[in-house]
């Protein structure tokens, strides 16, 4: 099976966008273990409203660093109009779908970069949290990195406590106990 990595980012208060982006909710630290991530990557896998944004960089673009890393848009609906949408845009992006059913075969079916197919090849999914959490549910091993932002968030495009205000932590403490992890905050 090959390893499969959800990468996710969410504030303490469980945000995973502002203003419906997720760099709102990231910090520089952040933006870089995702970067290292994505250059370990053998193939990436986003979801369809990441791929069709027209206001986010393209991933594969000719002479960017992720230039032969196949990137893959897995979709449970048709990939039919997806595939013609993709190719209108003008981007090197494969529409796949996938059912929880068969999701282990369609991973393992993904075209990945020529160089790491002698060895391990790790599969990144840098969707939002639809998707991630599809896969977190269906691909045995799957395996979530959940990013915490030292940060409060609630604007009127975030979600779930009431509270609206930014706060910024410095974390004093991080430790597992039976998969629980405690996180210690204080603000910054
Ligand atoms: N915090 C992070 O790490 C992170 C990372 C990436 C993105 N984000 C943010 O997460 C937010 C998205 O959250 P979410 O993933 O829960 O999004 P969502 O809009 O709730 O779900 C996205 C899924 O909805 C389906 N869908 C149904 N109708 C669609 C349409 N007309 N166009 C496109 N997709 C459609 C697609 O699945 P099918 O193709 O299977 O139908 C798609 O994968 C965005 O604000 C984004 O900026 C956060």
């Amino acid at each position: 099976m090959r390893p499969l990595i959800i990468s996710l980012v969410q504030s303490i208060n469980g945000s995973f966008a502002q203003d419906g982006w997720s760099t709102g909710v990231s910090t520089d630290t952040d933006f870089r273990h995702f970067l290292a991530l994505r250059r370990r990557a053998s193939a990436l896998v986003i979801d369809r409203p990441t791929a069709l944004n027209r206001q986010l960089p393209v991933i594969n673009a000719p002479g960017k660093a992720l230039e032969h890393t196949p990137v893959h848009v897995l979709t449970e609906s048709d990939p039919a109009p997806l595939a013609a949408q993709l190719s209108e845009l003008g981007v090197d992006y494969r529409a796949t779908r996938f059912t929880p059913e068969s999701v282990a075969e369609v991973i393992a079916s993904l075209d990945t970069r020529a160089d790491t197919s002698a060895g391990e090849e790790l599969i990144v999914c840098e969707s939002g949290p639809h998707l991630g959490f599809r896969l977190l549910e269906s691909y045995p091993g799957a395996e979530l990195q959940l990013s915490v932002s030292p940060r409060y968030i609630h604007t009127a495009t975030s979600h779930f406590c009431q509270l609206r205000t930014e706060i910024e932590l410095r974390l004093i403490e991080a430790r597992a106990e039976d998969d629980q992890v405690f996180l210690r905050y204080r603000r910054a």
